[in-house]
This record gives structure tokens, sequence and C-alpha cells, in this order.
């Protein structure tokens, strides 16, 4: 396929010398590899690449993953944020394989289930937590909305500029950065198929990381059952955010709304406790996901008995209803009490190093992009990373510069072409299996990327 015939919806790799170059040579390589014959790059965060062959991933162990022609690439995806520890970790994998024996799904409470909530609630959410599971990330913050909405009695729930909570309908409301301002805080509908009704009457945007939140809660909080928060964002990895969420908690006080956490990515990443061990504040509910389930599917929402007795109450008794076939499934749970297990007892160093690891490779981004006077910056809050094509530490996502498509698919390319797996959105996550000296070749692989993408003018 030449570079100037593109199936159509497929935005081009800028068609620049450097950009051009490293895309024929992927597509060269592609070639003498697996021959799976589809038209362009089908990688979820990828899909609007066009390069004639699809990427599929085999297998993976500790940070690297390798792709079905034998590619191995440092994976900084990390099962988006469910791998902690790496791929394969050997005591995870042993759980597994010991469950394996005994059988994956019940549909039925199990014993590993009850010692996973009593794990999960002693990491400071406190003796009494009640732990509902589910499926994915996605359902534990539809949960939350409806629990809170059936605590409360009143309908909105209040989200920030720049979050991500899944992808149900009320998680696809988001605030209107673009025609609206933090004051207003106008949202609008992620997507066709969400319906207009659930934006008008069921959501409430809100300016993240601004006071004006503050009072925009106590205006609507006749009608606002919660707000949902992600304490670190996922593309916007501050760790000075604590005011802010301090702030969320009096005025909720005050106000009778209820605070959620979504600490689907946070919890066991920002420290064992997640952000709101670091932060010392304490929600009303937390979402969880991702690494508690230690890489197999997994959700959690996590609160007070008052509230959470509202799950398994009848429908005549005014109860909230949840379900789901997968609840629980004692591989999943076996997975993630291994996680904890390695987390408990490797905390005093894990932590650090991750921070170490992921500070060092932001410094040199950073002190990088300054000295060739490159409109980058890479921010991090431990180990969550975010590159942004930007000069300015943006507050929130009010002030920040969206990139074009020729950087996002250019700057992925490039990086793939090193052997460096990072998503379009580059959110960046690092494992306890990535070493000192790949976070090296990473960070080679970025400034390497960065001077092509100057030499073609895109940055
Ligand atoms: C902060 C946050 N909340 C919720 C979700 C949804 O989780 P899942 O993809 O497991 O449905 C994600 C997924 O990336 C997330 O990052």
């Amino acid at each position: 396929m030449s570079s100037t015939t593109h199936p159509p919806g497929v935005t081009v790799i800028a068609d620049r010398p450097r950009g051009r170059a490293v895309r024929e040579a992927l597509i060269a390589r592609r070639r003498n590899g697996h021959p799976l014959g589809a038209e362009h790059l089908a990688l979820e965060q990828i899909k609007t690449v066009d390069i004639p062959e699809k990427i599929y991933f085999e297998r993976a162990s500790g940070a690297v993953i390798t792709d079905a022609a034998g590619h191995d690439y440092i994976d900084l995806i990390m099962g988006f944020g469910a791998h902690l520890l790496g791929h394969r970790p050997p005591a995870v994998e042993a759980a597994v394989r010991k469950q394996l024996g005994n059988g994956w799904h019940f549909g039925l409470s199990n014993t590993l289930q009850g010692e996973h909530a009593r794990r999960i609630a002693g990491l400071g959410l406190g003796e009494q937590t009640k732990i509902l599971y589910c499926g994915s990330g996605s359902e534990a913050t539809l949960y939350a909305c409806r629990v809170a909405r059936g605590f409360t009695g009143r309908t909105r729930i209040g989200i920030f500029d720049g979050s991500y909570h899944g992808s149900h309908d009320y998680a696809l409301v988001r605030a209107d950065t673009a025609g609206s301002s933090p004051e207003r805080s106008a949202s609008t509908i992620f997507g066709a198929g969400v319906p207009e009704t659930i934006r008008s009457d069921t959501m409430r945007a809100l300016p993240f990381r601004d006071e004006r939140a503050f009072d925009l809660i106590r205006r609507d909080a006749n009608d606002l059952a919660a707000v949902l928060v992600q304490p670190v964002q996922n593309n916007l990895p501050r760790m000075d955010s604590g005011w802010f969420l301090e702030g969320l908690r009096a005025v909720c006080n005050e106000t009778g709304v209820l605070l959620i956490f979504d600490e689907v990515v946070t919890g066991l990443r920002i420290g064992h406790r997640g952000a709101q061990g670091h932060f010392g504040v304490a929600p009303d509910l937390t979402c969880y996901g991702k690494a508690i389930g230690g890489g197999l599917p997994v959700g959690a929402l996590a609160g007070r008995p008052a509230i959470m007795d509202l799950f398994p109450k009848s429908h005549a008794e005014g109860g909230v209803f949840s379900s789901g076939t997968f609840n629980a499934n004692p591989l999943t749970m076996a997975a993630g009490l291994a996680t904890l297990d390695v987390v408990e007892s490797t905390k005093d160093t894990l932590y650090a190093e991750l921070e170490r690891k992921a500070d060092r490779l932001a410094a040199r981004v950073n002190r990088f992009a300054e000295q060739r006077q490159i409109a980058v910056r890479m921010m991090n809050a431990g180990s969550m990373l975010h590159l942004g094509f930007e000069k300015a530490l943006a507050n929130n996502a009010w002030d920040r510069r969206a990139p074009t498509p020729e950087q996002t698919d250019d700057f992925f390319l490039h990086m793939l072409a090193q052997g460096v797996l990072m998503p379009a959105s580059r959110m960046t996550l690092i494992s306890a299996a990535h070493s000192d000296a790949q976070i090296e070749t990473v960070g080679d692989a970025i400034v390497r990327t960065l001077d092509a993408m100057r030499e073609d003018g895109l940055v």
C-alpha cells in the first residue's frame, strides 16, 4: 500500500521524511512477519494509524510483550494498569495454576472472595467496610452511581473534566472544555448512542483542581447524589491535589453529597493504600479494578455498611440491584490475593523503586525537551506517567492543548519501531518488572522520537 492510499476514516502518519521512513520500515517488517493480512493496525489504542497489517500480541513476561511475528516490545501499557507487578509474576502465576485445579468459576460466594475483601478493607478502609465485587472498573463506577442515588434519593452525579470512569452511559458524559468555561462547566457526550437525557438530567460537570467546584456543588446539592473523582487522573498524573480532595471532602460533608473515589488505576498503585492513603482523605465509596485482580478481570466497590447494605436488600425494601455471572470468580480472587501478598511483603521498597524509576524517566524527558526547546512535558505521579505535547504544566483539562492526530500517530509509530509500546493516549504505566536498563531504553526511544519529530516539524 502506498502512503497515499488509505482506508477511509484512517488518519495517516505525517507524510514527512522521518515519519515516512519509520512507517515504511514498519510496513516492511510486518510483511516479513506474521501474514495476518488485515489493512491497518487494529490495536485498540492505535486503530487510526494506517499500516498494512495488524499487530497481534501472543505472549508476555515481565516488562516485555511479544507480537505474533516474534518482535519484543517494552510494554508501557501493562494491561492498562492491571499488571502492577509485570506480566506473569511467579507468585501470581503459581496461585492461578493452583486455583485451576479447584475450579475457576462458581458464580457463588467463595472463601477466596471473603479473604480478598478482608485484605482490601485492611488497606486502611476500616474493618466495617463492605465490598461488592463485579467484573470491571466500569461496573464499579456504575454501581457507585446507582447506590449513591439509592442512598441519597438524589439524581445527579458530579464528574470532573479530564476524568475517565469507564464505558457505561454515565461515564461518557464529559465536561465540555472546548465549548464552555470552568465556571459554567457545561457537559457533552463522548460518542454516539448515549441518550441526551443522561447528560442533561442525570450528570453535572465540575472543574477539577478548581475551587469554584465547591460552590457549584453547594449550589446544586439538592439534586447531587455524589461527586465521582479520580484522585489522580490518568492523563494528568499530579500529586499536588490534596487541597482539592480535602475541599471536596469538606463540601460533601456540609451538603450530604457522597464523595466517590475512582481508584480503579490508583488503587494499589499510588502506594499500597491507594490515593486515599496517600492524601489522607477518606471517601464514602471507593471504586477498584485492575491491579486488585492481579491481571484478571475485576471490579469492586467498597464503602461503609450504611450505604453498602442497600445491595443485599430486596426490591421491596428499597434495595439496590447488582448482579454479574463472573463476579468474584475464584481465579481472579486467587490472582488478586497473590498480588496483595507480594505488595504487602515488598511495599517498603516497591513504591519507592517505582517512583524512583518514573521520576528519572520524566526528568530526563523534560530536561531534553527544555534543552531542545520542544513543547513536550512528561508528568508523573509515582508509576503513572503521561506525556503531553505542551510546555506549561496543566492545572486541569481546561488548559490543555490537544495534540494533533499527526503528533499522536507519529510519536506512537516511532516508539513502536524502537521496540517500545506506549498507548496513543501516552498514559504510561511502569511495573515492578521494569528494570533500570529498560527504563533507560524507553528514555532513549522518547528522546530519539522527539528529535525525529522535531526534524519533521511536528514538535
Ligand atoms: C480511572 C478509571 N476508571 C474506570 C475505568 C474502567 O475500568 P474497566 O476498563 O475495567 O471497565 C478505567 C479504565 O481504564 C479507569 O482508568
